[in-house]
């Protein structure tokens, strides 16, 4: 038995050993174990739920249908409509990025007489709540601050006060007595988070957690918490943008595949509602020079027009460079194989760059025509056929696929100027009552280059 009475715990993947290692055999990451003591009392348990023995389905009084909505639509709609009482929501992302920014102003605008909001702070004094608070504008007669990392404490707060809502910023700074370990450490992190999640559900409270993540890539932080809470969300940036994507990650009460979209002004966050030609450039239904392609994508219930940028030049390295930004490494290596097989093109002796505009990141397959087409415009180096949008997903075979909601994406693009269409073959006869759009259907791969390019290699 392990009579050290600590265990090591990888950060990554939560593999648990009794010796320190320095390699993770689960998850293969270097130097990444972390002591741990082990307690006494053994794991804490959540012995206070109300139905800790099995009870009927029936006979439980399931949580409160009635969200409770911020007014800031973009914030309420990745929530899937609401904050639902009494659950727990983590809010990772990157120092700076405006996690407090965002709570702030979410606090002031849940506050009211019958829902107290109390923002517990261990990184800002109240004089720095204010003075942000004044900043954004915010001025409510229900919303407490505290500046306070005890946790104990911070219960006792919550106990006198009773609010609807909790904010806890950051959960890194907090620390509990009934674990001996530094605040911050990956077992304080744990064990504060699942004791405020005990609470929350108790007292059908929302508590937010924010959550530090490093630039590594959440090492110490929201990672571990992430099974502990009810949803996640992350806040992220493009690197100077003024603009911020906050991401459903997890969602037990909605859908995890929306996004928000706002903008950091000198006055506090503003909602970006009007997306559709948010990562174009101004330019881009004017011109379009080689290696472009637009695609209208769906996250969620939103749809917004991304550019396609690709770069293809020869490589004086023994394997070409292959870079792929706001797409999956392998999802480029897939399709340019397919461009070499069915296209005839080759990329042996080629580099390539490719880039989503605008920092946005895809992962539906409804892009790959525009990839594929964005590439071989750049090999050839000609441009697509002006205010061309492809749409569709390709498979091994060099065949166009079929994808899902196509008539709203062509509506989304022809309200943005965009005129012609590259669209599966199949999908042809589902649209229809578009005019003044000309709809191009295609079979296959090579059928999408010719018609795609053909006028311009012909001039
Ligand atoms: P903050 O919310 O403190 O970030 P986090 O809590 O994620 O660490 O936001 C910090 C940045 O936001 C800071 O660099 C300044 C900027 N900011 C604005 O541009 N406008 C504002 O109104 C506020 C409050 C902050
Ligand atoms: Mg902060």
């Amino acid at each position: 038995m392990n009579k050290g009475k600590s265990r090591f715990i990888c950060q990554n993947c939560q593999h648990i050993s009794l010796n320190w290692l320095g390699r993770c055999p689960e998850c293969g990451e270097w130097d990444i174990f972390h002591e741990e003591k082990i307690s006494k009392r053994g794991p804490s348990r959540d012995s206070n739920f109300s139905y800790a023995n099995p009870t009927l389905l029936k006979e439980i009084n399931g949580y409160s249908q009635n969200r409770h909505t911020s007014g800031m639509k973009e914030f309420d709609r990745i929530l899937g409509g609401g904050v639902v009482p009494g659950s727990g929501i983590l809010i990772g992302g990157e120092p700076g990025i405006g996690k407090s920014t965002l709570l702030l102003e979410i606090g002031s605008r849940l506050s009211s007489s019958k829902s107290l909001v109390l923002y517990v702070s261990g990184e800002e004094s109240p004089g720095q709540s204010k003075l942000r608070a004044s900043r954004l504008g915010i001025d409510s007669d229900y919303l407490y601050v505290s500046s306070q990392t005890d946790l104990e404490e911070i219960i006792h707060q919550i106990g006198e006060l009773s609010p609807k809502t909790v904010i806890i910023d950051s959960i890194q700074t907090m620390h509990s007595e009934n674990h001996n370990s530094v605040a911050g450490s990956p077992s304080q992190i744990r064990e504060c988070t699942a004791h405020l999640m005990r609470l929350a559900k108790q007292k059908e409270i929302t508590i937010f957690v924010i959550g530090h993540v490093t630039k590594e890539g959440a090492i110490a932080g929201p990672k571990i918490l992430e099974h502990i809470v009810d949803t996640v969300l992350y806040f992220e940036s493009e690197r100077n943008s003024q603009y911020r994507i906050l991401r459903t990650v997890k969602n037990r009460f909605g859908s995890t595949s929306e996004i928000g979209i706002f903008s950091m002004e000198k006055d506090g966050l503003r909602e970006v509602t009007d997306s559709s030609k948010f990562f174009l450039r101004d330019s881009s239904t004017d011109e379009n020079p080689s290696g472009t392609a637009i695609v209208p994508t769906i996250e969620g219930t939103r749809s917004f027009l991304v550019e396609v940028e690709a770069l293809v030049g020869a490589s004086n390295l023994a394997v070409p460079r292959r870079i792929a930004q706001g797409i999956d490494y392998n999802r480029l290596c897939l399709l340019l194989a397919v461009l070499e097989k069915r296209g005839g093109l080759r990329f042996f002796d080629q580099d390539v760059y490719l880039n989503i505009a605008g920092g946005v990141k895809v992962s539906e397959p409804a892009c790959d025509l525009a990839i594929t087409l964005a590439v071989a415009s750049s090999l050839k180096n000609t441009p697509l056929l002006r205010q061309t949008v492809a749409i569709g997903e390709v498979g091994l075979t060099g065949e166009i696929k079929p994808v899902s909601f196509i008539e709203r994406r062509i509506r989304e693009a022809a309200k943005l100027g965009f005129r012609r269409y590259l669209l599966p073959y199949r999908e042809l006869r589902k649209v229809t009552n578009l005019p003044k759009v000309e709809l191009i259907g295609v079979k296959r791969v090579e059928d999408a280059l010719e018609k795609g390019m053909k006028e311009n290699i012909n001039a």
